[in-house]
């Protein structure tokens, strides 16, 4: 006799409800985290002053297929890139497009890979050439925001932890958080519960347990924290048009702290920057 489950009984869709996952998913996002990571670390020769964000589009879409893995954001939403490209005073969600890059330029560019169903979002910051020392130390400024939170993840904590840190760290280097966007659950679904807010207060949200899988993303302006959305209904900018980086990572918390999944084999997580890192 055949049985069948009732769809929604298990749906892959976001429910709002926080999933805890096993060994095997952790093993999975491993993979595809790692896989991320490397593409990443791919486009570090390729950002240069002259070469276009189609054409990193175009590497990253190579590189998904060559590595048996799919670009998530692909026909996601209506979107039909395979990875976000933001330069300068672009928030997120910058689409590629045949402009080619100007020496000074600083570019976030956004890759979420996936593998047998799971998903290793992340992004980074890459220098198109020299750049000056503000935009350096933006980077340099958000890099570390991206850790601190990183820090603040730990079993018993809350995820509000997360954003406080954040928050602390960033305005007293004089710049500002966006509040628009967050960070995010992530695993068989691209965009799933709960939202990490890189602002707010410690002790706020839901309580941090092991096994939950989220990523870190926070997006630091120079100037004010105010967003607008360009007509083409995706690309995000500073409505004063300061500068704006972004660094992501994909975690997982564990008993003991996390496991940051997506962390660059070659040691290029701040590529071109030779900024002391934190840990
Ligand atoms: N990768 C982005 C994130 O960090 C999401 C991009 S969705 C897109 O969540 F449609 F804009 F590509
Ligand atoms: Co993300
Ligand atoms: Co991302």
């Amino acid at each position: 006799m055949t049985t069948y489950l009732e769809a929604e009984a298990n749906p892959i869709r976001n429910t709002g409800v926080i999933r805890l996952y096993d060994a095997a998913a952790f093993e999975g996002m491993r993979r595809a985290c790692q896989t991320t990571a490397r593409c990443l670390d791919s486009l570090v020769p390729l950002v240069q002053p002259g070469v276009t964000t189609e054409a990193i589009d175009a590497h990253v879409y190579d590189f998904a297929v060559a590595n048996g893995a799919l670009p998530a954001t692909l026909n996601y939403r209506g979107y039909t890139k395979s990875v976000c490209t933001s330069i300068n005073h672009v928030v997120c969600h910058g689409i590629p497009n045949d402009k080619p890059l100007r020496e000074g330029d600083i570019v976030n560019i956004d890759v979420t890979l996936i593998i047998d169903g799971w998903h290793g979002d992340a992004s980074r910051m890459y220098p198109v050439g020299p750049v000056k020392r503000s935009a350096e130390r933006l980077c340099e400024v958000t890099y570390r925001s991206l850790m601190i939170g990183i820090d603040a993840v730990r079993a018993g904590g809350h995820v509000g932890d997360i954003g406080a840190a954040i928050q602390a760290y960033a305005e007293g280097e004089r710049c500002s958080v966006v509040r628009d966007f967050c960070g995010h659950g992530v695993g068989k679904l691209f965009h799933d519960a709960p939202n990490i807010l890189h602002y707010g207060q410690r002790n706020d949200g839901p309580e941090m347990k092991p096994g939950m899988i989220f990523t870190i993303e926070p997006m630091i302006n120079l100037g004010r924290p105010h967003v607008k959305i360009l007509s083409d209904g995706w690309t995000a900018v500073t409505r004063d048009r300061t500068l704006s980086a972004q660094y992501e990572h994909t975690i997982g918390v564990t008993e003991t702290g996390c496991e940051i999944f997506t962390k660059s084999p070659a040691g290029l997580d701040t590529p071109g920057f030779d900024f002391a890192m934190a840990a």
